[in-house]
């Protein structure tokens, strides 16, 4: 008897937490049409490229990942090749006319069709693309399951974006704001926790405003609360937050719901008023100052992390002082930095005073040596202290030890065996890195 090979299958990720979560739930779909994940690209049947076009260096390296499956194509001509993702959504059919090779452009709301296009694709050879907006996003809801026992997963809450600050491409091609229904987030949860997973990550392009669009009243701390409830779950965390819409009531949950992690990452791209106030952000330094004075007062222990953008259009040396003295006033515990990258459509392309590409490398350095300074000095001060840990499994280079996240987020190698996993336990902390801490458990205590 000749058995049914499976199918096998490579997505290729760019780009953020939203870019991996819709990717699992691709896999998650194409699993109940008979493939299976790999991670060889010579040997998949099919080949997904899920992209991101928030700057340019990323669809740079989505093209040159294009460029190379070309020549599998041609050794496998059966070979499927997909793009889907931000690009994919900004260009649409003309990728089909950019890139001979590939055989279908699937946007951002359309995730939920997948199955059937492969199948279309495989059953006809046609080549089709698929970027229509829909109102209601229907692949929000695809459940996936943990499949290698994780212990943490991402729940989508929300789609799209209205703020179109003036240098993000994302509200044109993720579409407008759109919440999903509490109840159907709720269950997704406890389905989640029944398979073993006890840390959630809730996913928007700006969490704090969910609900806005829903007719039932249910606010982002009410839905923290609800979750908060969920038998199982032992940790909530949620990205990104927008400044603007960071209400007393969230900055309380910190506080007052004990599953809700202290960290928030709060992005604030810059620290000078005129440069926010160009980006379209809808608050000032001082405002923003004054969040995360509240957060600390309501959660002393919070870590605070953020995103900054160099280099936008008009940025003076004067601006880029201002940032880094706010980088001084609120000494973030980690950074995401980037160098201001024009895209195409978006407000800030039109601006003058374009920025050099040397001076915005040099000032991008300059703030990645101050911020490794600062986080440093953070996860020092943390040595000898008490945490409590999420083993999420075998450390990366040891199999004798295993890794776990504090609610703080940060990482922590300890001794340890793999049946740790999924457990909380308190370690001490006895050694800081730049990237990770190192633990020991302290035995005979219990979380
Ligand atoms: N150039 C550089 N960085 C950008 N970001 C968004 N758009 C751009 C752009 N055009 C950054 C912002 C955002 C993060 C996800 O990406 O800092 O918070
Ligand atoms: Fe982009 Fe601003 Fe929306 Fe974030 S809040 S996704 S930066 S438009």
């Amino acid at each position: 008897m000749v058995l049914n090979k499976k199918k096998r299958c490579h997505i290729r990720t760019f780009g953020c937490q939203m870019n991996v979560h819709d990717s699992e739930q691709m896999m998650e779909l194409l699993e109940k049409e008979g493939y299976e994940e790999t991670d060889d690209i010579r040997g998949a049947d099919l080949i997904i490229v899920n992209t991101c076009s928030v700057r340019e260096k990323a669809e740079q390296k989505i093209h040159s990942f294009l460029g190379r499956v070309r020549k599998d194509k041609t050794r496998n001509p059966d070979l499927i090749i997909g793009i889907t993702g931000c690009v994919a959504q900004q260009w649409g059919r003309k990728f089909l006319d950019k890139v001979h090779h590939l055989d279908f452009v699937l946007g951002t709301h359309n995730i939920h069709r997948l199955p059937q296009i492969v199948s279309e694709v495989e059953r006809s050879r046609s080549r089709i693309a698929e970027t229509t907006f829909h109102k209601c996003v229907q692949s929000l809801g695809i459940l996936t399951l943990p499949k290698k026992g994780e212990v943490n997963a991402f729940i989508t809450i929300m789609q799209g974006c209205n703020n179109f600050c003036t240098y993000c491409i994302v509200p044109y091609l993720r579409g407008r704001e759109e919440s999903r229904e509490s109840g159907d987030i709720l269950d997704e949860i406890r389905a989640l926790a029944a398979h073993g997973v006890r840390e959630v990550t809730l996913l928007g392009q700006n969490v704090n405003s969910y609900g806005n669009t829903l007719k039932n009243g249910a606010d982002f701390p009410t839905l923290l609360a609800m979750i908060n409830e969920v038998e199982g779950i032992e940790r909530i965390r949620f990205t990104t937050s927008h400044p603007k819409d960071l209400s007393d009531g969230l900055v309380d949950c910190f506080a007052s719901l004990d599953k809700v992690c202290e960290h928030i990452h709060l992005p604030i791209q810059s620290g000078s008023d005129s440069v926010l106030k160009r980006m379209g952000r809808g608050y000032t330094s001082g405002e923003y100052l004054e969040k995360v004075e509240k957060l600390r007062a309501r959660c002393p222990d919070i870590s605070i992390t953020t995103d900054i953008i160099v280099g936008f259009p008009g940025e003076s040396d004067e601006d880029f002082q201002k940032t880094i003295d706010l980088m001084g006033k609120v000494r973030f515990d980690n950074l995401f930095s980037f160098k201001y990258s024009d895209r195409p459509g978006i407000a800030s392309a039109g601006y003058d005073g374009k920025v050099v590409e040397d001076v915005k490398r040099e000032r991008l350095a300059v703030l990645q040596k101050l911020q490794e300074s600062y986080t440093l000095e953070k996860n020092r001060a943390l040595v000898g202290k008490e945490e409590e840990l999420l083993i999420e499994g075998a450390s990366k280079n040891n199999e004798d030890e295993v890794k776990g996240r504090t609610r703080t987020n940060r990482i922590v190698n300890l001794p340890g065996e793999n049946s740790m996993k999924g457990k909380t336990v308190p370690v001490k902390i006895v050694k800081a890195y730049m990237h990770s801490l190192r633990g020991e458990p302290l035995s005979g205590k219990e979380v």
